[in-house]
């Protein structure tokens, strides 16, 4: 491999210590293959020399076979073959590169310019400390430079380079370069820029990349690389409050106890005062234990065991701050949601969000509004599709410790998951978190569900009847309660089409709009068992998730999904409402089974086949299997 020191020659030991104490820069480029991005990138990597010889030479030779620059060096070519390369393997949306001049380490985050951008270059700009856009001097300002502006601003980068590129394409034309960068920086006052360089370049011909070129005597700025050697990035890390999420609690014998995790910013020695954000408790670091013996100070990135002054309670996920900077602790926040997936965002369903060390369930409670990437402009929506990004409220099943994304990068971000395929499927930044959340305290009431249930001389319950529409859950549901009231218990029936006349009336029949109405149902039928009711839900409830998620709002055993398992064409000759008929004709739209899915429960408690049972038998088994599950009998309260 060539390098331009000579020390690796002289003086390997020499190298490597100056190489060490070389300062790194995370950057990203942003821009299409067309506006002359793997052009740029393959004379960064060319320039500072950090390519195998034998690539070299094979790309001199593809450069006259197939190049287009007639038979000058195609830088692009480069890129290309690499790009080959990665796209045999698993697919990387991300590839980064490393170089380095004798001035400064660099990592440059290229992502490819399909159209899964959005997902492709926030996962680039996340670590990035600059972002380079390039804009092709002919074409100026197009909708794509102020969609990379926005998302990498959106990241949190606050030094950008404007790359006016292919300047010899507009004979280095003066005036063209300060119109364009004069609109980009009006356009750039709504961004969280810090600051802009605007350089102007021809990577391909390498004006103004390594050194100031001769063809633009009217621009008296740094070259890219002068500037990308010099640019002023806080160490952003290192200069933040101290936070180190707790990986594990480290306890070989009663002797020592230290808490295992990764700083992921500021600075730590012993005698600083920690706190622990979930509880508030205090206490000091005595000891910073790592492999190679124990440490004067750690600082963001390095792996440690710390161990404190006093016992205090101290689990995995919990974060340790310093105590004049403390985090934020919240379960509910608003947050900038980039989408990342094909399935949409759905306000209301459970998705778990992972932020640092900590995992929680949590909803998007409210989708705020969406920002047009391209034109900035907000737009309203009920849900975020995937590249789309909104501003939204989250509600987590816990309180969290986290900063707002501004203050802090690294505790400030999540990702959410789905809950079923694991699969990452949106990116956030917290901006605040949600004060009326710590303002609502839960009020105890002397009469509990116990007490209402006993008195009733039951224990209350969920019967949650699902099933496609016609399938007959209303019918038996309603010849299950006649004979719970027969037997003299107490019964509530929340049915579809019902609640759908009052609560929520509003409510039509997208995905995001059946995802609200069983949570709000849930939510109500909680309310009923809390009542000491066994109550009765007669929806189509279509997704297994949010059958879930009402699940998951009881305790153990008071959820007892009732499956009604009609196979959609014996629903569809029965048309009980002339629905099918309907949706058939297209006159009904996202109807369940036609044009929108419906996901059979996997283990319900109790399954009906209408097919070889009456209404009624299904009914009497309901009643026999409630018996056996214990809830028509009283609680009989502790003594
Ligand atoms: S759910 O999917 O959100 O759980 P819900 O049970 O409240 O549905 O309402 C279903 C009832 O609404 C059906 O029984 C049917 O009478 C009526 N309906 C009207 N349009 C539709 C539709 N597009 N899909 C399903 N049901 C519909």
């Amino acid at each position: 491999m060539a390098h331009k020191s000579d020390l690796i020659a002289g003086d390997i030991l020499g190298y490597l210590k100056a190489q060490e104490e070389k300062s790194l820069l995370r950057f990203i480029t942003c821009g299409s293959v067309d506006d002359g991005k793997s052009t740029l990138i393959g004379r960064l990597l060319w320039d500072s020399k950090l390519i195998f010889e034998d690539q070299l030479a094979a790309l001199e030779v593809d450069s006259r076979k197939v190049g287009t620059q007639n038979g000058e060096i195609d830088f692009a070519l480069l890129l290309d073959g690499l790009q080959a390369e990665r796209e045999q393997g698993i697919t990387i949306d991300v590839a980064y590169r490393f170089f380095s001049t004798d001035k400064r380490k660099f990592i440059v985050a290229d992502t490819p310019g399909h159209e899964q951008y959005t997902r492709n270059m926030a996962t680039g700009a996340s670590t990035a400390d600059v972002a380079v856009i390039l804009i092709d001097a002919r074409k100026g300002i197009l909708t794509q430079t102020r969609r990379h502006s926005f998302i990498t601003s959106l990241l949190g980068i606050r030094n950008v380079v404007l790359a006016v590129n292919k300047m010899d394409l507009v004979d280095y034309d003066q005036a063209t370069f300060d119109r364009i960068v004069g609109e980009y920086r009006e356009f750039a006052k709504q961004l969280n820029y810090k600051s802009i360089q605007a350089i102007p370049m021809s990577a391909l011909r390498g004006d103004n990349i390594i050194e100031p070129s001769p063809n633009t005597p009217w621009y008296d700025g740094p070259s890219l690389l002068g500037h990308l050697e010099t640019v002023a990035v806080e160490q952003e890390a290192i200069e933040k409050p101290f936070r180190l999420p707790v990986q594990w609690v480290n306890r070989p014998n009663l002797d020592f106890r230290g808490f295992s995790g990764t700083v992921s910013s500021g600075v730590v020695k012993p005698g600083d005062k920690i706190v622990v954000s979930s509880s508030g408790q205090t206490s000091t670091v005595k000891e910073i234990v790592t492999f190679d013996g124990n440490l004067n100070e750690a600082i963001a990135g390095q792996a440690v065991t710390l161990t404190l002054e006093d016992e205090i309670d101290i689990s995995r996920g919990d974060v340790l701050a310093s105590n004049e900077a403390r985090t934020e602790y919240a379960d509910q926040f608003e947050a900038k949601i980039i989408w990342m997936h094909e399935d949409e965002m759905l306000p209301g369903r459970p998705y778990l969000i992972k932020m640092g060390g900590q995992l929680s369930g949590a909803q998007i409670s409210t989708l705020k509004y969406k920002v047009n990437v391209n034109t900035l402009e907000h737009v309203a929506g009920k849900t975020l599709e995937l590249n789309e990004v909104g501003i939204a409220n989250i509600a987590a099943d816990r309180a969290l410790a986290f900063d707002p994304y501004d203050d802090n990068r690294h505790t400030g971000r999540f990702i959410i998951i789905d809950r079923y395929t694991n699969a990452t499927v949106g990116a956030g930044m917290v901006n605040h978190s949600l004060r009326r959340a710590t303002n609502i305290k839960w009020q105890e009431m002397d009469v509990n569900k116990q007490a209402r249930a006993t008195q009733k001389g039951q224990k209350s319950a969920v019967l949650w009847f699902t099933g496609l529409s016609g399938a007959g859950k209303s019918t038996i549901a309603n010849l299950v309660e006649k004979k719970l009231n027969a037997l003299g218990k107490h019964t509530y029936s929340l049915d579809g089409d019902n609640v759908r006349h009052g609560l929520n009336k509003d409510l039509g029949f997208t995905d995001a709009d059946r995802v609200e109405n069983i949570r709000r149902v849930g939510e109500t039928a909680k309310l009923f068992v809390d009542a000491g009711l066994i109550t009765l839900v007669s929806f189509i409830s279509p997704f297994k998730s949010e059958r879930q998620m009402a699940r998951g709002l009881l305790d153990d055993g008071e959820f007892i999904e009732v499956f009604i398992n009609t196979p959609i064409e014996v629903c569809e000759q029965r048309d009980v409402k002339g629905l099918y008929k309907k949706a058939r004709a297209g006159k009904i739209a996202n109807f369940t089974g036609i044009d929108s899915p419906y996901e059979a429960p996997e283990n319900p408690e109790i399954t009906v086949n209408t097919s070889s049972q009456t209404a009624e038998e299904a009914a009497e088994m309901v009643v026999k299997q409630l018996e056996e599950f214990g809830i028509l009998a009283a609680w009989f309260p502790d003594i």
